[in-house]
């Protein structure tokens, strides 16, 4: 039996570049309208400013004609700030898009479980925590075997979208413990209406993606801490050498050296394994608030 995704409209928790992403690629490939909220006014602000850009963008180079850019356009609203969560007390799903921090979406969670419909899916775009865990915490102490409990823990999902949204084509479906096949079925067809491919990992640390490509950037890092390379030359060599688009500390730079870091401590902390220890430089680069493109410096310099 074919299971239909059923939104009708898409909350987006967090307007960061993964949730602006998430509300570009479900307005305008899935055709929902969406809910857009972030704590941050000045954060909704600069992303609709880029969605207005990528829109005009597509519409240039042909991808999409002025209509189906505006119609796009006018499907994304945003939530005030009075309203918060309590706005999204009618879609049909939420993708929860905030920073890698389990407590503050264990807290998003539990807001979104006694907000929202019983019904609507509740999914994280998260890289590498758990899902089981955010499943559990929204499921009352002593409350987890019973028929409440399950049903509220099995709408729970992890739909794990690459950056940049627009370009990246794949999803990572991620199941929790509790997830129920039906919740599993609709976030994957959801995922495919916003035209990606969708691959399926355990809930293990970092996934089946970061699991890879943490340690592959932290290995880049190390050997630029260890002077076994320039930055420019560690960059050519994966560039030009093994063909990627973008060299490791390009990547990281570009992923944001904060999230490159919380979700290398996930997987340190999940596994004990020493080959997932975050280097030194990146602690430090952290710690001096070099964080990237985004705060433009990290191993590389961005204007902003
Ligand atoms: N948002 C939306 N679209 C963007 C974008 C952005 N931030 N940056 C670039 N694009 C679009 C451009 O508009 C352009 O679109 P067009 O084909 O319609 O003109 C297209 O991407 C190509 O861009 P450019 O020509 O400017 O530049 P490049 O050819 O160098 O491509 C890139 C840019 C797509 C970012 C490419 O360098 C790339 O694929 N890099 C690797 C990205 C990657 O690995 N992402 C995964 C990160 S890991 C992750 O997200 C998981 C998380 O858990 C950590």
């Amino acid at each position: 039996m074919s299971v239909v995704h059923g939104i009708r409209t898409l909350g987006v928790l967090g307007a960061g570049q993964m949730g602006l992403g998430i509300a570009y690629v479900s307005a305008l490939h899935a055709r929902v309208p969406v809910m857009l909220f972030d704590r941050s006014t000045a954060q909704i602000k600069s992303s609709l400013a880029l969605m207005d850009k990528l829109l005009t963008k597509d519409v240039s180079k042909g991808k999409i004609t002025s209509e189906q850019a505006s119609v796009a356009r006018e499907r994304v609203s945003v939530i005030s700030q009075e309203e918060g969560i309590k706005g999204m007390r009618d879609v049909d799903m939420v993708i929860e898009a905030v920073s890698e921090n389990l407590p503050l979406k264990q807290t998003l969670f539990r807001t979104l479980a006694a907000e929202v419909s019983p019904e609507a899916i509740l999914a994280s775009n998260t890289s590498s925590i758990s899902m089981t865990k955010i499943a559990a915490c929204i499921v009352a102490e002593g409350q987890a075997a019973s028929v409440e409990g399950k049903k509220s823990a099995s709408r729970v999902v992890g739909l794990h979208f690459f950056n940049p949204v627009p370009v990246m084509k794949l999803v990572e479906l991620i199941s929790a413990l509790q997830t129920s096949p039906e919740t599993l079925a609709r976030a994957k067809n959801f995922a495919e209406a916003c035209g990606k491919e969708v691959t399926t990992s355990k809930d293990v640390p970092g996934f089946v993606s970061n699991a890879l490509l943490m340690p592959f950037i932290n290995e880049a890092i190390m050997c630029l801490e260890k002077g076994t390379a320039t930055r420019d030359d560690i960059d050519k060599t994966l560039k030009l050498g093994m063909n990627h688009p973008m060299g490791p500390l390009q990547l990281a730079d570009f992923i944001g050296l904060d999230t490159c870091l919380a979700i290398q401590q996930t997987l340190y902390a999940g596994t004990s394994d020493s080959k997932y220890r975050p280097s030194i430089l990146l602690e430090r680069m952290v710690d001096a608030g070099w964080l990237g493109k985004k705060s433009g410096k990290g191993f590389y310099e961005y204007p902003q």
